[in-house]
């Protein structure tokens, strides 16, 4: 399998991504934002990709909406590699970002860079997305160094859901706010090329947006950041149980999907499905001995 994306064409790179900062344009009108979706399989990356999606995301959240776990936390690497494949098949343009899954970059950072490199090596990833702020900055830093772009992701981590108490929204202290501005400054002081706001207040979005040189890819922290991403399933209404605020959903995916497995059933159970159209046939002069040879 080749896992080097052809460049050119509209590619979206990782230098690209950074040019979309707000603010660097060399035109010096605001670029474009980001705009960042995950994917789990190959027809959804192509639809995405065909779509102009500019990044997509392998994430772990696929522990939830794929495979109904109630946290991301028991997702394997076995399992992130698995879809990142898929999603390689049908990428061509977006940058195609992995993430590395609860315990595979928690212990001996040796053992994470190498679970990096096989995102990169055995799946086709093109970036890496680690979660956590000033903890995280030599970890970081080892895997650019190894030559892996890292996306950051500070604010609400779904891996530390325990240590959180739940899926809450951070930041909305002064203190956990400068903390969250602390944990901004570290990610990119580390040398990642973007990083994703999750659930934190407007204002705090904002303010590290306007700080940071590196692009911010929002996930309910509101409108400035420099980009956006959502969970597709939340998009298309293919997700079950709390939904939250941020999550607007564009289409009732789950409705159809409903309503034809149930028009299915009816029809099969009708006898209306399959018709005679849609069955295989043999001429009519060979059915004779068709039959004869059973005899
Ligand atoms: O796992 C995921 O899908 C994510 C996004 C919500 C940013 O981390």
């Amino acid at each position: 399998m080749s896992v080097v994306p052809s460049t050119g064409n509209g590619k979206v790179t990782v230098p690209s991504i950074l040019e979309r900062k707000s603010g660097v344009s060399s035109q010096n009108s605001s670029p474009a934002k980001i705009t960042c979706l995950t994917a789990y399989d190959y027809p959804t990356a192509r639809l995405l990709d065909e779509a102009g999606v500019d990044v997509l995301l392998v994430g772990d959240s696929l522990g939830m909406v794929v495979l109904g776990y109630e946290s991301t936390l028991p997702v394997t690497v076995e399992e992130m590699l698995h879809c990142t494949r898929a999603v390689r098949r049908g990428t061509r343009h977006a940058l195609l970002v992995a993430d590395m899954p609860y315990g595979s970059y928690h212990d001996d950072p040796a053992a994470a860079v190498r679970h990096a490199v096989r995102f990169v090596k055995e799946a086709g990833a093109e970036a890496v997305k680690i979660e956590g702020g000033e903890s995280r900055m030599d970890l970081i830093a080892r895997i650019v160094d190894a030559e892996i772009p890292v996306m950051g992701h500070i604010g609400l981590t779904p891996q530390s859901v325990n240590a959180f108490g739940g899926f809450r929204v951070q930041g909305k202290t002064t203190e956990a706010g400068e903390q969250i501005l602390r944990d901004a400054r570290a990610v990119e002081a580390a040398g990642a090329f973007s990083i994703v706001l999750e659930s934190i207040p407007r204002e705090l979005a904002a303010r590290i947006t306007a700080e940071l040189r590196i692009p911010t890819i929002g996930i309910g922290a509101g409108p400035d950041c420099d980009g956006q991403v959502l969970v597709i399933h939340d998009l298309l209404g293919l997700s079950f149980g709390h939904k939250p605020k941020f999550a607007r959903r564009y289409a009732d995916v789950g409705e159809i999907i409903s309503r034809a497995a149930a028009e299915y059933c009816r029809d099969v159970q009708q006898g209306s499905f399959p018709s005679d159209e849609e069955s295989y046939h043999v001429r009519a002069e060979k059915v004779g001995s068709l039959f004869a040879q059973r005899k």
